[in-house]
């Protein structure tokens, strides 16, 4: 289906289960048709990305908007084999970061705020967690314009949020100083196969009008859960010894196995640690 509107109409009944009205002399369909077919990428092709390629891609990621102009997000690419493996050795159960030809990390700086401030002989009263929380943001939009820029040049990505199981020592091996935090990570290259739409929540759920209305929250995931089983059923069911084996195993029973366990309990220790204040 090479028709944009079409194309769209099907990867977003593919994902929402709903069929959208779209006017097919809409401008920007090609970008939209592209955005509504996103899907992550775990296997790339052995070949590199070129460096101008990605200067260009980062440079397009950091038009982003910015929270008060502050410009608080910062990318760090790593393309050394060598610290590409060794963030690779951390996180075993993906092995698709070894494969990558380059690693972005996208990073929060609320440094250089305060340090202007110095600069300019200014008070800084706003350490608080408002820096955080605005420097995060900021890291967070420049993460999804680079992914959308990538993309559009026929890159695929794997944001990789994992690294943050292991912020004390990503930081110290990519030397980020105080109030530098990493985000994500990101796995770059050229897409080894085309992958496949990943159903979200339905529009009902997810999308409000006027005022926030839950509804019928319980018989919205079970239908989603359906909905996502019939095109992506989970392969594996996660802690059986734990939970049991389920007779119908869908996404909202394996997001509440997953978050039945602490995960990345330390990380507010680790972002104090690192010179914010989250009061
Ligand atoms: C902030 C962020 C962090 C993520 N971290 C990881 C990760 O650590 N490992 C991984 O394999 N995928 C990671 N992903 C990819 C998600 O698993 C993926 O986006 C999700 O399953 C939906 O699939 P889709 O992007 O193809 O629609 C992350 C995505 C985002 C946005």
């Amino acid at each position: 289906m090479s028709d944009p509107a079409q194309s769209m109409q099907a990867a977003l009944f593919e994902r929402f289960g709903e069929r959208l009205d779209i006017d097919a002399k809409l401008p920007g369909l090609d970008e939209l048709a592209r955005i509504a077919a996103h899907r992550v990428q775990r296997r790339y092709q052995p070949r590199g990305v070129a460096p101008d390629l990605l200067r260009l891609l980062c440079a397009c990621a950091l038009s982003a908007p910015s929270k008060s102009d502050l410009q608080q997000a910062d990318i760090l690419i790593v393309r050394e084999k060598s610290t590409i493996g060794t963030i690779a050795d951390l996180l075993t159960e993906m092995p698709w970061v070894r494969q990558a030809p380059v690693f972005l990390v996208f990073l929060a700086n609320g440094r250089r705020l305060p340090v202007i401030s110095q600069l300019r002989g200014k008070p800084f009263p706003n350490d608080h967690l408002d820096l955080f929380f605005n420097a995060t943001v900021d890291a967070a939009i420049v993460l999804a314009t680079f992914l959308r820029s990538a993309e559009a040049a026929g890159l695929g990505c794997c944001p990789i949020s994992v690294i943050r199981d292991h912020a004390s020592v990503i930081s110290k091996l990519l030397e980020l100083p105080s109030k530098v935090i990493p985000v994500a990570g990101m796995c770059v290259g050229w897409p080894e196969e085309e992958g496949g739409i990943s159903p979200r929540l339905s529009l009902e759920t997810t999308v409000h009008e006027e005022r926030y209305a839950e509804g019928d929250l319980g018989q919205q995931i079970d239908s989603y859960d359906r909905r996502r089983a019939a095109s992506r059923p989970y392969r594996n069911q996660r802690e059986p010894e734990r939970f049991g084996v389920a007779s119908f195993y869908g996404w909202s029973e394996d997001k509440a196995r997953q978050y039945a366990t602490p995960l990345r309990a330390d990380f507010g220790d680790f972002v104090r640690a690192k010179g914010f204040y989250l009061d």
